[in-house]
């Protein structure tokens, strides 16, 4: 099962060797300082944002004109001023009782190698990075075409391309052994490109709350499909924000709107070049993936789709792609129809161009099964689709923070996500859509900042994407999700997938391999979520023992109740990974599932 990262199946989603994804240019990590392209960006002028390093305002440009600088944040000189910078003193954090307060390990000492140099976050300490351990010889895990079954052994799937098999680098007969560093460099990198290590204990240093202890011991987060923890470099970017750029934005005629502006439209060429959108126009800021969706069953759809019009989903859907194209149909005579999947919980696809028809208006279907990780084959998805002469939608709330995404390889016509699913703040999300297709739709809300002029006889709306943010936005959240993209970058999609997809691999093979354990959901291409029930146990009972030993993980239906019944069940319990996990964390939730199925009731 899933022998090849979440998402490898398809080979353009991974950058070839010399493509621009895989080059520097195309790829925020490795190159500090990158230019943004000039003439893009809309009402914005992306000058630094810092107090110390604006010009003044006579001195700008017009408000509408873009510059090329290296990007919409806080520059170094800044940060190492900036007390929101400055390591807590004695280690506490602030406003926290000293014995429930964690150690905050300093920074700028720990991390070298991939934080943000362009100013958005952590200044660099330009240490030399750790170096992996000495070749290790590693058993194989299971390779293309073999999966997990119940109990966890390996069986065989008709099929499965993989372009790129994984070496593991870590096994799970290896560990205990093992030194305490979890290094991916030592694979061959899909594209064969230099990436930097990967650290995860650099990694967790970042996150604050993972030195939280939750019944007396640390926290282990395993629910990372219902949010994910913010970096140090958010938390302190949106606090900058606050402290030095809050103002409105786009409007006024004062230093700190242009502050304000520069910032939230340097996050959004941030969420431009991180699913490599064609233009930065074609990015909507939204609360998240619901209104997100929202936003497009009701503009597009309420314009596109009529009686005895048809919009396919598939059976893996969160309720968040199901219920506004229901409401959509049921307002407009339309009729809602559903993706079989397998009993992997793969899409089907057969059964799905039986589906297409030319009553087909849109297909909208989730990359990552948010209760099951399967990855379905979108691109697929999308050019059948399309063949049909239906749009298509990608909901990438549980993919962007696992895999990269390329929405121009994708080919959809929207793609959208939410940014606390990727380390950024809740309260923020993105619609992603082709500019034709945005610019035939109407406003979907009314109001402020999304008009060009109004009378009380008619209204001229902005150009996308203002015509789509109607009001204030999230202006200091959008930011936080600017630096997110900083941060991920900087640590490196690819390097993210690869050492989640070990964590994925080992953590299916553990749990499936205790007696009475079930796994829901065993595709051969998966990506973070475990999903389980257990023998004797309602999965409540198994998330207050998890919980009693300080490991949060979601139990019930996700909010995906048609997938959990499609395969018998109500709830599972559902540990969901993220890359600031580690191999100790699941084999400590192993240990607790493994003890609860050792004293199972009959
Ligand atoms: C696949 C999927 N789609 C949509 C959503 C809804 O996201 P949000 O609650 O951030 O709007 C979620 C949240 O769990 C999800 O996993």
């Amino acid at each position: 099962m899933f022998s090849a990262p979440p998402g490898a199946q398809f080979p353009a989603n991974i950058a070839p060797p010399g493509s621009p994804l895989a080059s520097p240019a195309g790829f925020g990590p490795s190159v500090p300082g990158t230019l943004i392209p000039q003439g893009q960006i809309p009402g914005a002028n992306l000058l630094p944002a810092s107090p110390t390093q604006l010009p003044s305002l006579a001195n700008r440009a017009p408000a509408l004109a873009p510059h090329a600088v290296a990007g919409n944040g806080v520059p170094d000189s800044v940060l190492s001023v900036a007390p929101a910078f400055e390591p807590r003193s004695g280690g506490v954090v602030q406003g926290v009782p000293q014995q429930i307060g964690a150690p905050v390990a300093p920074q700028a000492a720990t991390s070298p190698f991939y934080f943000l140099s362009d100013g958005y976050g952590h200044p660099s300490a330009g240490t030399t990075p750790a170096i992996s351990p000495p070749g290790q010889v590693l058993p194989p895990l299971p390779l293309a075409g073999e999966g997990w079954g119940e109990g966890g052994s390996v069986q065989s799937y008709a099929g499965v391309p993989s372009p790129q098999p994984l070496t593991p680098t870590l096994s799970p007969e290896g560990r205990g052994s093992q030194p305490q560093f979890y290094f991916v460099d030592a694979v061959p990198l899909a594209g064969g490109g230099q990436h930097p290590p990967f650290d995860v204990h650099a990694v967790r240093r970042d996150f604050p709350i993972l030195q939280e202890r939750v019944n007396g011991r640390q926290l282990v987060w395993f629910d990372n499909a219902a949010t994910t923890h913010k970096p140090q470099s958010v938390i302190d970017r949106i606090a900058y924000f606050y402290e030095h750029e809050n103002s409105n934005i786009h409007r006024a005629a004062h230093e700190l709107a242009a502050r304000a502006t520069d910032a939230y439209e340097g996050a959004r060429e941030r969420v431009r070049k991180f699913i490599n959108a064609p233009e930065v126009e074609e990015v909507i800021f939204v609360r998240g993936t619901t209104e997100a969706i929202n936003l497009v069953a009701k503009s597009w759809g309420g314009q596109h789709v009529g009686e005895g019009d048809e919009i396919i989903v598939s059976n893996l859907e969160h309720h968040a792609n199901i219920v506004p194209w229901q409401q959509l149909a049921a307002a407009k005579g339309a009729k809602l129809r559903v993706i079989p999947v397998d009993d992997s919980g793969q899409v089907l696809l057969d059964e799905y161009r039986k589906l297409l028809n030319d009553r087909t208006k849109i297909v909208a279907v989730t990359q990552v099964s948010n209760a099951l990780g399967t990855v379905a084959p979108v691109k697929e998805i999308v050019e059948l689709a399309h063949r049909a002469g239906a749009k298509a939608l990608v909901d990438g709330a549980q993919s962007v923070s696992h895999m990269r995404v390329d929405v121009q390889d994708i080919g959809a016509d929207f793609f959208v996500f939410s940014g606390h699913k990727v380390f950024g703040p809740t309260g923020i999300g993105v619609v992603w859509g082709k500019r034709e297709v945005l610019e035939d739709m109407p406003p979907w809300q009314g109001g402020g900042n999304m008009i060009a002029d109004v009378t009380f006889e008619k209204t001229v709306f902005q150009p996308i994407p203002n015509k789509f943010e109607a009001g204030t936005g999230n202006i200091a959240d959008a930011v936080g999700l600017g630096a997110a993209i900083d941060y991920v970058n900087k640590v490196g999609i690819e390097n993210i997938a690869r050492y989640e997809h070990d964590l994925l691999v080992y953590g299916m093979a553990q749990l499936g391999a205790i007696p009475g354990v079930r796994l829901i959901g065993t595709a051969a291409d998966k990506a973070s979520v475990m999903s389980f029930v257990l023998d004797g146990y309602t999965t409540e009972e198994v998330g207050h023992a998890l919980n009693d030993e300080g490991i949060a993980v979601r139990t019930g239906h996700h909010c995906a109740q048609p997938i959990l019944r499609r395969f018998g069940v109500e709830t599972t319990v559902r540990p969901s990974l993220a890359f600031y996990n580690t191999f100790d964390e699941i084999d400590r939730l192993v240990s607790v599932v493994r003890r609860l199925a050792g004293r199972r009731r009959g």
